[in-house]
């Protein structure tokens, strides 16, 4: 997922309006729900390697950045968690907001906190006592200091407890790779010019993890896809192609622009039939059973890739 910074208006664009409108947080979390929607392979295979890591039911959850719950409501409905409390944390009212009314309406609020903490602050202090899973999807990347995050979930978690960070990876490309409108490359360079303003973020994460305590550490891999001949999908890359004309004014020649805003306009219109693919770390991080002065030397970080 892109980065949580509200997309610029793009009314100075000369084509404007045939994509959804932005401005407001409401598509950020209408985004966010999608992308836990087309990712929900990738949600649930995090969920049973974690289940797995964990070997026992998990008691006390904490998801660190949990925005409007897609990791929250995942790891509350999963059977290999229903005895779990979730502490849902994240900055954003608005967000958590959203999270607890879709916790309500899937009658599992009786299970989750919301806390709108900073997690570059002291926010292990709102949890009750030790986690047994500490869960950060599309969320590391965000803070100041990933270290200093990392290293209080490594002290917040119990012996044996287990951290599952999530972050975009690879490239992302299109299919058609001119979006349908029949200008060749088009979606090679918008993926170019966004990853100038350095969007996608991606993150690896695999040293950090180790450096903090974490072992083993294992890095799996995952295709993230999002079809237009799928209702969500094709409300998913309206929605992302609109944010990226939104950022790509000033980049994109004039002929560019006017077919990416065909592009939305087929998007929401039901007539598109382009594929985005693009990629997903998931990191499996235990800390240790064993503590001792040895414990970075013990488990170099695996990939499972
Ligand atoms: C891209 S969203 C991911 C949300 C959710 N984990 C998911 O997978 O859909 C990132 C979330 O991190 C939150 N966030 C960013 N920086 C934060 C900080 N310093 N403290 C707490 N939350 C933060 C944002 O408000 C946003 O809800």
């Amino acid at each position: 997922m892109t980065p949580t910074q509200t997309p610029a208006n793009h009314s100075h664009h000369d084509r404007p309006g045939h994509g959804p409108a932005l401005g407001d947080d409401s598509n950020l979390a209408e985004f966010q729900n999608l992308d836990g929607v087309l990712g929900a392979p990738v949600l649930a295979a995090a969920l049973n390697a974690a289940a797995g890591a964990l070997g026992t039911a998990p008691r006390t959850v904490v998801d660190l950045g949990a925005g409007t719950g897609t990791g929250t409501l995942a790891l509350t409905l999963a059977a290999q968690f229903q005895n779990a409390q979730i502490h849902s944390l994240d900055a954003s009212p608005s967000m958590l907001d959203r999270l607890a009314a879709a916790a309500a309406t899937a009658d599992v609020d009786d299970r989750i906190e919301t806390h709108v903490v900073d997690l570059d602050g002291d926010w292990p202090a709102v949890l009750p006592h030790e986690a047994d899973l500490a869960w950060a999807a599309l969320s590391l990347h965000h803070v100041t200091d990933p270290a200093r995050v990392l290293s209080q979930t490594f002290e917040a978690l119990r012996l044996g407890g287990v951290l599952v960070v999530t972050e975009v990876a690879g490239v992302t490309t299109y299919d058609p790779a001119d979006l349908g409108t029949g200008r060749a490359g088009l979606g090679e360079r918008i993926v170019g010019a966004l990853a100038a303003h350095g969007y996608p973020v991606t993150a690896d994460w695999t040293i950090a993890l180790a450096e903090a305590g974490f072992a083993p550490v294992e890095r799996h891999a995952y295709t993230f896809t999002a079809s237009a001949r799928t209702t969500d999908g094709a409300r998913y890359l309206a929605l992302q192609l609109t944010m990226s004309l939104a950022r790509l004014t000033e980049d994109l020649s004039a002929d560019d622009l006017t077919a990416l805003d065909d592009a939305i306009t087929a998007l929401v219109a039901g007539t598109s039939e382009v594929v985005m693919t693009s990629g997903r770390f998931s990191w499996i991080a235990v800390r240790p059973i064993t503590t001792g002065s040895n414990q970075h030397d013990t488990g170099a970080p695996g990939d499972s890739r």
